[in-house]
């Protein structure tokens, strides 16, 4: 178990992203930006995008992006690809995200009555000090893939 751990969690760190094994969950760190996907297969619907329940992201209404009644914690952070909308993509991006736009968010589609869900968690940035950041790339590089390495025959072990 804690191995396993151990594995996904030098996963993130060699692709230097995080990514979860749940395609609905995902995570980030202050000032980071997200792409929320939401595809409705029917194409043309009326799209509302909620957080935390009831707090407005934004809408698309009748194939126009509606932001009248966005929340003002989402003015000028959010993107939706109006040329998606046709082929039913109605994915949003988050820029520049705070802790507080972490939480739930919920993409209701008002043709079929449909809610997608998705969890996004906003982190600190990692206080690192400055100077290692700027010239070991190669040395943290290998590094990495050294305890990569490592943990994959711990690992295959733990399987045989
Ligand atoms: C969003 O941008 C507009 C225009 O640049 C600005 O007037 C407004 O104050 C901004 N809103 C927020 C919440 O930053
Ligand atoms: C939304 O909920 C999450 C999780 O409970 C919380 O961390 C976040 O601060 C909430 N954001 C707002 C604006 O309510
Ligand atoms: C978000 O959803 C998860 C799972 O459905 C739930 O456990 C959690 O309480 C929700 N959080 C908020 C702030 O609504
Ligand atoms: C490492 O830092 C030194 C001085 O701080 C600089 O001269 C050198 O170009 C840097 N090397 C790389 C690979 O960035």
């Amino acid at each position: 178990m804690a191995l396993r751990c151990c594995f996904v969690v030098l996963l993130l760190h060699l692709t230097g992203k995080v990514f979860l094994l749940d395609s609905n969950k995902f995570e980030r760190v202050v000032g980071d930006s997200v792409t929320l996907p939401c595809l409705y297969e029917n194409k043309q619907s009326n799209v509302f995008w909620r957080h935390n329940v009831s707090r407005n992201v934004l809408n698309i209404v009748n194939g126009q992006l509606a932001l009248q009644k966005q929340d003002t914690i989402f003015q000028n952070r959010t993107e939706s690809f109006s040329s998606g909308y046709v082929n039913g993509d109605y994915s949003i991006m988050l820029k520049n995200v705070e802790l507080i736009h972490s939480g739930n968010y919920t993409c209701f589609i008002q043709e079929s009555n449909e809610e997608k869900k998705l969890q996004l968690f906003v982190k600190e940035k990692p206080a690192e000090p400055a100077q290692k950041q700027r010239n070991s790339s190669m040395e943290t590089q290998s590094l990495k893939i050294m305890t990569f390495l490592t943990a994959l025959l711990g690992l295959t072990l733990h399987f045989i």
